[in-house]
């Protein structure tokens, strides 16, 4: 039997319809923030993703799965490395949503000099080559929301504040939420604020592991989220961003924390933040449910350097993601559920297959009278009918006897009561959406 990839899942049933719930919740929240709906490729050029993203990232170097055709990949074998294909030909599936919706922002220009900011939402899935674990997936799907265009600390607040109002709608009590902040300063003071973190790694180099001695060259900021614990522990008195902040920074992130206690939001501060991308600046922020035992349920930031990278004029951004799976876990944890009853129908029963012509037509009708309508495919008997008709949640069922065609006329069956009653053919859509409305 053939197998689904180990770390992907299949949506379907109860599970399906929790995702478009969290779809739903989204088109109705961020909609009402002026965000609009964006698709972009599952696939994009590695660069996209290396610019952005960042070359030393753990996401860019190890997880990112790359796409070959068929023809290449001969190719490839061939000759051992990708050493010659043209940048067009190295691909990879989107690990994250952020640097393909910038650069499709910067390809058709969203943000023009002078003009309104974009906002945008999507819900995608996402592929990273990590190692598949409960909340750990290769494949996933993610919410997430970028704004570009606005620099003013009221949008990362703004964000801030959606994000935890979805968290609510989803069904979250805010109590078990941990939304923690931090600031990574910007390309004014990040370069030293760099500087003073690789030296304290050099300087403690014989207690902190092989990954973070190369980190503090390409990255040293990774450290400050190494897996290994006691590297961890050795970061915890390393320089904080936040005591190496450029007057700007500091005050742009004084501000954000201003909003956010005004609109009465709970946050934490951790100096440690960093986030696994390499594009942030300034404010970053990751939410995790307490005891939901899945890590960040959410995260996000600031990226005012991004379109650029990705070929574009400078233009600030925010946004976010959170992850379906994750959420769906920590909700189950909590006692919740995102999923949605599944929705009721019509059943349309026939007594014998001489019925099946008026079943048919009086099935389509329904059905474009926008009535979710189910009938019998398998010439079950009546009796099955009615108990596939429960199965299904019907709360009406439309019976089709020789009496019925002979009268022109169907009998509608209450599913609760059991109760029939007898109605001319041209009033069934009327019949029917009336006892619906009941
Ligand atoms: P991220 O923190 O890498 O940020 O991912 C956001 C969320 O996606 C995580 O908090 C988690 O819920 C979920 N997630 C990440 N990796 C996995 C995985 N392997 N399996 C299951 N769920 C996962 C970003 O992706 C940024 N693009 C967010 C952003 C948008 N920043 C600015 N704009």
């Amino acid at each position: 039997m053939a197998q689904r990839v180990q770390g992907t899942e299949d949506l379907f049933g109860g599970y399906m319809r929790a995702w478009q719930h969290m779809q739903d919740v989204a088109r109705d929240l961020f909609g009402a923030y002026g965000f609009d709906m964006v698709e972009t490729p599952a696939i994009e050029q590695v660069d996209t993703f290396v610019h952005g993203i960042g070359e030393s990232t753990d996401v860019v170097r190890k997880e990112m799965f790359r796409v070959v055709s068929g023809a290449l990949f001969e190719n490839l074998l061939g000759q051992g490395s990708e050493a010659g294909l043209k940048p067009k030909q190295r691909l990879a599936m989107r690990p994250e949503g952020t640097a393909g919706v910038v650069r499709a922002a910067v390809e058709n220009n969203m943000v023009p000099q002078g003009a309104a900011s974009a906002k945008l939402w999507y819900a995608e899935a996402m592929f990273r080559g990590e190692r598949p674990q409960k909340g750990r997936l290769r494949q996933f799907h993610q919410v997430g929301v970028e704004w570009l265009g606005a620099a003013d600390p009221a949008a990362d607040a703004e964000c801030i504040v959606m994000l935890m109002e979805y968290y609510k709608r989803l069904g979250f009590d805010s109590s078990p939420l941990k939304l923690s902040i931090n600031s990574m300063g910007d390309a004014v003071c990040r370069p030293a604020y760099r500087e003073r973190v690789r030296q304290f790694i050099l300087d403690h180099a014989d207690e902190m592991c092989e990954d973070c001695l190369e980190r503090a060259e390409i990255n040293p900021l990774r450290s400050f989220d190494c897996k290994n614990d006691h590297c961890r522990e050795v970061m915890r008195d390393a320089p904080l961003a936040k005591d190496n902040l450029c007057d700007d920074c500091a005050e742009h992130y004084a501000q954000v924390k201003r909003y956010l206690d005004a609109a009465g939001v709970s946050y934490v501060e951790d100096p440690t933040l960093v986030r696994g991308l390499d594009y942030y600046t300034r404010t970053v922020f990751e939410v995790e449910a307490v005891d939901g035992g899945v890590g960040a349920i959410g995260g996000g930031g600031r990226y005012d350097g991004l379109m650029e990278l990705e070929g574009g004029k400078p233009t600030p951004g925010i946004g976010f993601a959170v992850g379906f799976e994750r959420i769906a876990l920590a909700l189950a944890a909590q006692g919740g559920s995102l999923e949605t009853p599944q929705p009721g129908c019509v059943y349309v029963a026939g007594t014998s297959a001489d019925e099946r012509e008026a079943v048919f037509s009086a099935t389509l009708a329904l059905r474009q009278a926008g009535v979710r309508t189910e009938a019998d495919y398998q010439g079950r008997s009546l009796k099955s009918q009615f108990k596939q008709a429960d199965k299904l949640g019907a709360r009406v069922c439309v019976v089709i006897g020789p009496d019925e065609v002979a009268a022109n006329a169907v009998t509608l069956r209450d599913m609760e009561t059991h109760e029939q009653t007898q109605v001319p053919a041209a009033e069934l859509v009327s019949a029917v959406t009336e006892r619906l409305a009941k």
